[in-house]
């Protein structure tokens, strides 16, 4: 990839990140950051489409930001910064929900899943969630996204409002002298984490996530030691053994998982990891996994707890990011305004 590119992506302050997060989206972003400008934002204005207590949003939104340090993202290379502090996205969002179609909005199968069976009582805003997403990358005119592959159908809307806008506005953007009409680019998506669908740990064909009221589902990167190595051990197994060979996984989604798991963790192949297991019981490879899983995020914990104990130092951390990030988009959103009829002074 070239150095023009431009990354951007965020998390949601709803509860502690975990395991699904990281292995999922974190460890890409900060390979990322070795060859790319990043954007990476706490996305706190997704966090309330659906009710949250603002006491407990504030310390989600550090606890967030701290996470994102400890994990290895460098605030001096990337921006981080919380979404709410830089207009930019709620502006370009409103533009984005007079292009997007509602047909488009109804497809999306997350807001199925989040609203349940009670449609009618969801907020406007859980709703137009994708489009805010939208807003979110092309304010930044990104060009690579590294997501989950939960993330997959919300990047393909953003993609189909990137090209609606250059086609509506095709004429104002050719004047601005954009030859190729292409004044937002087609976002990418990178889901090339080690592992881009993590899955609960009480059951196999469930996604791990921070909404589950269940905590022993998943591994927060704010366990400790104990707490990790206990959840690991009341993970959901089979009654079987480890397969022999990785396509015994197939029909075994809570041992494929844990095996996913452990080779995201180790850095190593599924084949690889049933060629050392393979055979044995649980109770074993479970012993094991706890021990790469508490070597690998237990500094994690450690840092995210040393950090949130100084949170004005966080608060400087997201100030500085949020100006920067401002800078970046605030040209962009001019140009948005030109090019749809708006006059600015
Ligand atoms: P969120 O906060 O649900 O998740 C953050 C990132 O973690 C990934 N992820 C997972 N990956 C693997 N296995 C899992 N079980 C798992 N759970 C979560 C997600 O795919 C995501 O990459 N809408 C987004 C946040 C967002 C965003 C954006 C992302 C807002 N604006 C712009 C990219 C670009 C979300 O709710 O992610």
């Amino acid at each position: 990839m070239k150095l023009t590119e431009r990354v951007f992506s965020g998390m949601q302050p709803t509860g502690s990140l975990h395991l699904g997060n990281y292995l999922g989206a974190m460890v890409q972003w900060i390979e990322m950051q070795k060859t790319h400008e990043c954007i990476y934002c706490v996305v706190d204005l997704h966090a309330i489409t659906v009710w949250q207590d603002p006491k407990e949003l504030k310390q989600a939104i550090r606890q967030v930001t701290a996470a994102y340090i400890a994990s290895g993202l460098d605030p001096k290379t990337s921006i981080l910064f919380n979404q709410s502090q830089v207009a930019a996205h709620a502006e370009l969002a409103w533009i984005f929900n007079c292009v997007a179609r509602l047909g488009w909005l109804n497809r999306m199968t997350q807001f199925k899943e989040k609203a349940g069976k009670d449609r009618e009582a969801a907020s406007v805003g859980l709703y137009a969630y994708p489009n805010l997403m939208a807003a979110d990358i092309l304010a930044y005119r990104a060009t690579h996204v590294p997501v989950g592959e939960d993330q997959k159908q919300h990047l393909e809307l953003a993609r189909d409002i990137a090209q609606k806008f250059n086609n509506d506005f095709r004429a104002e953007i050719e004047a601005k002298g954009y030859n190729d009409g292409a004044f937002f680019p087609q976002p990418e998506p990178v889901i090339t984490g080690p592992a881009t669908r993590v899955m609960s740990l009480r059951d196999g064909t469930k996604k791990m996530s921070k909404s589950d009221p269940s905590d022993l589902s998943r591994i927060n990167l704010t366990d400790d030691a104990d707490t990790i190595a206990r959840k690991i051990q009341k993970a959901k197994t089979d009654p079987e053994p480890l397969p022999t060979e990785e396509a015994g996984l197939a029909a075994r989604p809570e041992a494929d998982n844990l095996i996913g798991i452990y080779a995201a963790l180790a850095g190593k192949t599924k084949a690889a990891v049933v060629a050392e297991f393979g055979g044995q019981q649980f109770s074993g490879f479970k012993k094991a996994l706890a021990e790469v899983a508490v070597q690998r995020l237990g500094p994690i914990g450690d840092e995210i707890r040393r950090l949130t104990a100084d949170p004005a130092e966080i608060d400087r951390v997201l100030a500085d990011g949020s100006a920067r990030a401002r800078a970046i988009a605030a040209p962009i959103m001019d140009e948005v305004k030109d090019i749809v009829g708006f006059i600015r002074s």
